[in-house]
This record gives structure tokens, sequence and C-alpha cells, in this order.
């Protein structure tokens, strides 16, 4: 089948664009600059829905994938930025939108990125997608996304909500920073330690996309995290024991709000407990629901690559 998988240039999209491949899907991305990028994979511009080659590959049945939005992390939160946070994850669903109704049909499903983020700061308490959204920008954010997505204007398509946690791979987001320190024998605790990191595998992530894509009765909302949250000082131990790199230097809170301010505080200082319940019922299973495997495989994988 095809998928269409805008923003599909980024971290999680070539991850998934690889395993799409593999599971004999063609996965098409579709990029604001679709001339920048040398990707191995098809690649079209937004302007090209109307386009006779691109008509006739979404003549069939197809499938699309939205994981645009500009990154949360790479810089501290001015209120310009976090205007442009907003705009860049509402604007774009305007394209997207316009885009699929130019389609000669509508996708069979519609998987939406947001994020745990949507949960709040809620400290050790068990959440799951039942849980009511929390406060903080980052929570506003995500549910400002979903009600755009919930207004997307397509009536026999499956339309699902995936509430991703914090994505480990080598290959960008968190752990390659988390892993600095370490590597220069200064890693440790950053923060109080209590917060809960609801991570997920990057392998993980994208299997459990292919899912919800697959699996004809799913629809809504979906957390995608591993079963196994674990706090940031557990996180922390488990890094430097994959690493053998030992682990008692502490980043203390303040430092933190003073380099990065809100953003270091919403994504570093506190956290979410997240459970993946809906995945759980469809009986979705995970190959890495231990963050010490999930360190080990790709860590191993790092060495190999180097
Ligand atoms: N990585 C994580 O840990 C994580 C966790 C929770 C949620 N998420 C969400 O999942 C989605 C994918 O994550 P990712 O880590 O793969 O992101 P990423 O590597 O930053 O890629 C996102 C893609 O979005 C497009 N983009 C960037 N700035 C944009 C803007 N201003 N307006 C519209 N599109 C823009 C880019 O595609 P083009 O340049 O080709 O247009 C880019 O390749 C994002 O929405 C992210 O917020 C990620």
């Amino acid at each position: 089948m095809v998928i269409l998988v805008f923003g599909g240039t980024g971290l999680i999209g070539q991850e998934f664009c690889a395993h799409a491949l593999m599971n004999n899907h063609q996965p098409i991305v579709v990029s604001r600059f679709p001339e920048r990028y040398n990707i191995p994979y098809q690649i079209i511009g937004y302007a090209d829905a109307a386009k006779p080659p691109v008509q006739r590959m979404l003549s069939g049945e197809f499938a699309a994938v939205n994981l645009t939005g500009a990154n949360i992390a790479s810089k501290s939160w001015s209120d310009s930025r976090k205007k442009y946070l907003l705009e860049s994850r509402i604007d774009i669903l305007d394209r997207i939108e316009l885009f699929l109704q130019q389609a000669p049909q509508e996708p069979d499903a519609l998987l939406q990125s947001s994020a745990i983020g949507y949960y709040g700061n809620t400290g050790s308490k068990k959440i799951d997608e039942n849980s009511a959204p929390g406060s903080g920008f980052l929570s506003e954010l995500a549910q400002k996304w979903e009600e755009r997505f919930q207004k997307v204007e397509l009536e026999d398509t499956r339309k699902l909500i995936m509430r991703t946690g914090i994505v480990l791979s080598n290959n960008g987001g968190m752990l390659p920073k988390v892993l600095k320190p370490f590597k220069l024998f200064a890693g440790g605790v950053i923060g109080s330690g209590k917060q809960y990191v609801s991570w997920i595998h990057i392998q993980d992530q994208v299997r459990a996309m292919m899912h919800l894509i697959e699996d004809k009765y799913t629809h809504g909302v979906y957390n995608l995290t591993a079963p196994e949250p674990v706090t940031m000082k557990t996180f922390t131990k488990a890094v430097g024991k994959t690493l053998r790199r030992p682990a008692f230097f502490k980043v203390p809170s303040f430092v933190i709000k003073a380099m990065y301010g809100q953003m270091g505080k919403e994504t570093i200082l506190e956290g979410t407990r997240v459970y993946p319940k809906r995945l759980q019922d469809y009986e979705f299973e995970f190959i890495f629901t231990d963050v010490n495997l999930a360190l080990k495989n790709l860590l191993i994988k790092q060495k190999k690559q180097k």
C-alpha cells in the first residue's frame, strides 16, 4: 500500500519509511523542501498533489502519516518561539488537509503525531489514554494540535492520534544528548531524579505506527510509550551501566532552569508516567519493555556503526 509520510524527512519519519518498505509498502515522503533532501525514498512537495503521477499513485488504497512540526527541544521558549512551535503544527495541517482532499479518494487511515506532553506534569500518578489533559505549554500545544486534527474534513478515513513518549534513537532526540556527558565521565541524574521518563525504542515506535495503520479496527488516541516507564534516576543508572561509565554527577534543577528556562523545566525536570494501555489491550507486542535492553541494543548498534 502507498503510505504518504508528511514530515518523513525527520527522525521518526526516516525510520518509519525503512520499516514500511521492509513490510512491502510504498512510502512517499511529502516535504516542504523536496529538493533539499537526499533520501532513499520517493519525495514530493505539498504542491504536487494534483499532478497526474501523484493522482495515479493515490488511486488505489493508501494511508497517510503526519510527522511534521518544528523541534520542541532545540531552543529555549521565547514567546515568539512558542508561537512558531504552535503555528508549525497547525498551519501545516491546513496544507495536509488540502493535499488529501485533492486525492482521487480519501486515505484509509490518517495517523497524526501528538505527544505525552498532553497530560502535563503528573508526578508518579499512572497515566493512560483516559487521563485528563494537563497544564503548561507542552500540554496546551498538544491539545490545540489534536483539536485542529479532529477538524480535518475526511469522512471515511480512520483518524488516529499517537501520543508519543521520548523516542530513543541513535540518530537524534534525547539519547545522544544524554550520552554526551557520560562519554566524558561526567554523567548523572538531572534534577530530582524522581521525574518519570516515558520512553519508547524507535523500533517499537515505527512498529506500533504500522500496527495502527494495518489493523482496520484501530481508531482514536493511542499512547506510544514502552510498558515500563522509569524514573530519571533509574534511566541515568541504566545509561551508566550500559556504557560502563559512572553516573554519580548531579545536575541540579536550578542549572537546567538557568540554561533552558521553561523549556528545560517542562522537558527535562518534569515528567509523566505514561502507560500504553490501548496498544496493550490490542495485544501489540513490544520488543523493548526493559530500558536496559533498549539502551544495550542502541549502544551496540552505535559501536558497530563506528
Ligand atoms: N522524537 C521524539 O521523541 C518525539 C516525541 C513526541 C512527539 N514527537 C513528534 O513526532 C513528530 C515527528 O518527530 P521527529 O522527532 O521525527 O521530528 P523531526 O526529526 O524534527 O522532523 C519533523 C519534520 O517536520 C518538518 N518540519 C520541521 N519544521 C517544520 C515547520 N516549521 N513547519 C512544518 N513542518 C516542519 C520537517 O520536514 P520537511 O522539512 O521535510 O517539511 C521535519 O523533517 C513531531 O511532530 C514531534 O513533535 C516526537
